[in-house]
């Protein structure tokens, strides 16, 4: 472990706030494998978050115990796992205090972009319509949008950001007008970990009377996210990210808009009767959910969601934000670093060059002592056409790693700078 077994078992996440990191990591078993010779030191949880053994033991017991297709069966299994999988809906439903009906299982963040961009794009956004995202965006939230206005001769305006890395509110109220039909926008950066204003957008958009896609797939892992409280009209997530299994995620939709949207695929369970003249599709949520879904992916992610609940999202928020405030202060004293994304108002990431060392080239040596990076351009190429950068080295954090991990990372990038200085 690359963590003091001797230090303290519980660790300080603001005031009155703590909880034990020792008993945290003992619940992922991938924590406790070593990699080149060195404790894994795991700094690449924007990409993909490790899973608890309580996650791994849902799905094992799933295929072990209560597999079956689900809506289709009067038997005890399918009944099961019907149950099962509803349930899931109701427990990802509560954690944003959206209704489960608000619910569509996808396979991720990606898909549910599409799927509204398929649906509601193509039957509400026409020729002169104005989309607005920003210079931030994942390229799942530019690429179907670029396809979108290409089909419909819809245009696509962007919201710079300034050189830390933060969009203005000013500039986004400038770009709001009779045309705006749809704004999308990411709740937190995969690349520089910006919090993005998303409440005061909300209102914004809806006051210019256009609706408001929210992108959480890195922020529902990081802050509290109630959905009616925000009053966004979409929002996406994916589970892997959310310390669930890979190849599931979520869509939520207001209610009256899922009811307005032509289904995304056609196929079994998203009908109510099919004949040849004539086809009449089911209700929402199960309208948007054709063929048979991923039953065990959808039990593994509320295994997750009750996990991250029993820890509590504002203490691992508290301590995700302790860890990011040391490792910046930390890497302040290193002359050659210079952080990309230094927005006043950010979390879990730190994305970094160093002068005459190529990512690539860091985050090969820093495997080397078992501390995993990513580098690249994290799917966000405006961004480093922004920061006039080919990439960056992201060492992203969660609240299963601690302050020595982080010095372990620290000793490994002063070791690749002496080694090419
Ligand atoms: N979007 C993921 C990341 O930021 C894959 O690494």
């Amino acid at each position: 472990m690359s963590f003091n077994q001797n230090s303290p078992t519980t660790v300080s996440a603001g005031a009155m706030m703590t909880f034990n990191i020792n008993k945290i990591r003992a619940d992922f078993p991938i924590l406790q494998t070593e990699v080149n010779g060195h404790p894994l030191v795991y700094l690449d949880n924007a990409a993909s978050t490790q899973k608890p053994q309580v996650v791994i033991d849902s799905i094992t017991k799933y295929y072990t115990e209560q597999n079956s297709n689900i809506h289709r069966g009067v038997h005890h299994l399918s009944e099961l796992a019907t149950k099962l999988y509803e349930n899931a809906r109701k427990t990802i439903a509560k954690f944003i205090s959206a209704d489960p009906k608000e619910i569509i299982y996808t396979r991720g963040a990606t898909e549910s972009i599409n799927l509204v961009v398929s649906t509601y794009g193509r039957k509400f956004i026409g020729e002169g319509d104005e989309i607005i995202i920003t210079e931030m965006e994942h390229h799942s939230n530019i690429v179907p949008w670029q396809m979108l206005c290409e089909e419909k001769g819809a245009k696509l305006r962007i919201l710079r950001m300034n050189d830390n890395g933060e969009i203005s509110i000013d500039n986004f109220k400038e770009m709001l007008n009779e045309k705006t039909k749809f704004v999308s926008i990411v709740h937190i950066s995969n690349s520089l970990g910006t919090i993005n204003p998303v409440k005061e957008m909300i209102d914004l958009t809806h006051e210019a009377g256009a609706v408001f896609l929210l992108d959480g797939a890195q922020s529902i892992q990081h802050v509290a996210v109630d959905v009616k409280a925000l009053d966004c009209d979409f929002f996406v997530v994916s589970g892997h990210k959310l310390y669930g299994p890979t190849g599931i995620g979520f869509l939520y939709g207001k209610k009256e808009f899922l009811e307005a949207m032509p289904p995304y695929q056609g196929g079994g369970d998203m009908i109510l009767s099919v004949n040849f003249e004539k086809t009449v599709f089911n209700e929402v949520p199960y309208k948007f959910e054709a063929g048979t879904p991923n039953i065990a992916g959808a039990v593994g992610l509320a295994e997750a969601i009750k996990y991250i609940d029993g820890i509590g999202i504002d203490k691992i928020a508290a301590y995700e934000t302790e860890l990011l405030d040391y490792a910046t202060a930390v890497v302040a004293d290193i002359p050659e670093l210079r952080i990309i994304g230094t927005a006043a108002n950010k979390t879990s990431v730190l994305s970094f060059v160093l002068s005459n060392v190529h990512p690539h080239d860091i985050g090969t040596f820093l495997n080397a002592d078992g501390v995993a990076i990513r580098t690249g351009h994290h799917c966000t190429e405006p961004v480093m056409h922004k920061f006039k950068i080919p990439a960056t080295s992201r060492a992203s954090i969660s609240f299963y790693n601690t302050k020595e991990e982080i010095d372990v990372f620290v000793a490994s990038v002063k070791k690749v700078i002496k080694m090419f200085s």
